[in-house]
């Protein structure tokens, strides 16, 4: 069950290697059967998994992560779960790679649109110890009791509701020990001595915590995936399998993982209590690809709606803002390249009247090294910097030819070079 039309890191498929004519031939026809076999296993997989669809519309890769959690929750809600405690993840993994979203998409899809079913506490907030009162709630006669704490209080309003507990290694232990009672008996006492019983919660932790050796060794794992791949091609092309998807492996779990959790949290019962540990894995090529072309669809939307100016772009113009990917900022570093080398020149465009309403623009790669060259004579700029591929804007006419935008630059240092 190979992917006859799984890309290789330069964008090819199988096909694109074959030359004679009847592997040509055997490839197309299994193509064709492939992409039949997919629409077939799309629809039955919608059937059986509406929860993992939902979330995927949502989330770009991070499949395992989203199998775990669709999993555990699919047992929870057709009953094969244990209903004595609620259930508890941790989700790990660096920055901006869509842990906080899968919370969110989680709530939404238990609970809809209603807002009180999605709790988010910032753990940073109860570092120190005396912060135990905000969390649950301070005893009668304390400063605040009447107040109540920040997790008590909604979690009364709805016991069912998924609870996130942001950057959880920040907190306090005696922060942790609540936790660990809560999780272990499914109910919390606050400070006024009333009992909320959350059984049915679904309790969600993040962390950053070991975010570099999981990034790094997932690298590893892609790169040998890749070799693989490769030489298999070399080898036998009936037998090409080339894939991005990868399994952290127990074994790393436990030698890796788990010693750095456990000098964190320090108590064995705390991550004994945690359901499912759940991976969060940085972007492969194509997820970045998917990732710029959300980002790029959001503002072709947008300028749309507000300028009815329609919005296109080329494949490579996603190869080169992919290559703004920063690991450690994850897909946010994505949506800042958008902004700063496609939305600032569209903003500048349209202050200097270049963009008449109703026209098409579509956005380009230019090698523009001379004229980069040119203008940054004498400035300290490097040669390297001079490599970046410039994105430009053109508005295509009626006759189908294009026409480069001459966007002026404004006095924004940072941003000068992609303007000229
Ligand atoms: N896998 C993904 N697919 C689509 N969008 C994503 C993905 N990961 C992150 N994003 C987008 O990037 C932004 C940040 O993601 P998110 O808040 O989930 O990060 P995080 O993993 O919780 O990071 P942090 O550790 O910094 O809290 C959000 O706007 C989110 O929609
Ligand atoms: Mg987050």
């Amino acid at each position: 069950g190979a992917n006859p039309l799984q890309k290789n890191e330069m964008g090819h498929t199988p096909l694109d290697y074959a030359r004679e004519g009847e592997v040509m031939n055997l490839l197309r026809a299994s193509e064709a059967k492939f992409q039949e076999e997919q629409r077939r296993r799309e629809v039955e997989e919608r059937r059986r998994f509406p929860l993992e669809q939902r979330l995927k519309e949502h989330i770009i890769g991070q499949e395992s992560a989203i199998a775990t959690v669709g999993a555990a929750i699919r047992r929870k809600e057709n009953g094969w779960y244990d209903e004595e405690h609620p259930l508890v993840f941790l989700f790990l993994g660096s920055s901006g790679i869509g842990k906080t979203e899968l919370a969110k998409q989680t709530a939404k899809y238990i609970h809809k649109d209603v807002k009180k079913g999605f709790i988010r506490l910032d753990m940073s907030e109860f570092q120190e110890r005396h912060e135990v009162a905000k969390f649950i709630g301070s005893p009668p006669g304390y400063v605040g009791h009447e107040e109540g704490g920040q997790l008590t209080k909604k979690l009364r309003q709805c016991p069912n509701a998924v609870v996130l507990f942001d950057e959880v290694d920040k907190a306090h232990p005696d922060v942790l020990t609540i936790m660990l009672q809560l999780f272990d008996e499914g109910r919390l006492t606050d400070g006024k001595g009333k009992t909320i019983d959350c059984k049915d919660a679904i309790f969600i932790m993040t962390s950053n915590v070991a975010s570099e050796e999981i990034a790094q060794h997932a690298l590893q794992l892609r790169q040998e995936a890749v070799e693989m791949s490769k030489k298999r091609i070399a080898e036998n092309l009936e037998d090409v399998q080339m894939t991005d998807k990868i399994t952290i492996s127990k074994q790393f779990k436990e030698k890796v993982i788990r010693p750095i959790l456990k000098a964190h949290f320090r108590r064995d019962e705390f991550l004994g209590r945690i359901n499912e540990i759940v991976y969060f894995l940085p972007f492969c090529h194509s997820e970045l690809i998917q990732l710029v072309n959300k980002e790029l669809s959001f503002w072709a939307k947008k300028a749309k709606a507000r300028h009815n100016i329609t919005l296109l772009w080329d494949r490579e113009v996603m190869d080169v803002l992919a290559d703004g990917y920063n690991l450690h900022y994850g897909a946010r570093s994505i949506k800042h390249e958008v902004e700063r080398r496609v939305v600032n020149q569209l903003a500048a465009a349209y202050e200097q009247d270049l963009l008449p309403r109703g026209c098409t623009l579509r956005i380009t790669v230019e090698d523009s090294d001379k004229q980069l060259l040119k203008t940054t004579e004498g400035s300290s700029s490097s040669t390297e910097k001079s490599k970046v591929p410039t994105l430009r804007l053109e508005i295509v006419e009626k006759d189908r030819k294009a026409r480069k935008l001459e966007i002026q630059a404004p006095l924004n240092p940072e941003n000068i070079t992609y303007f000229l």
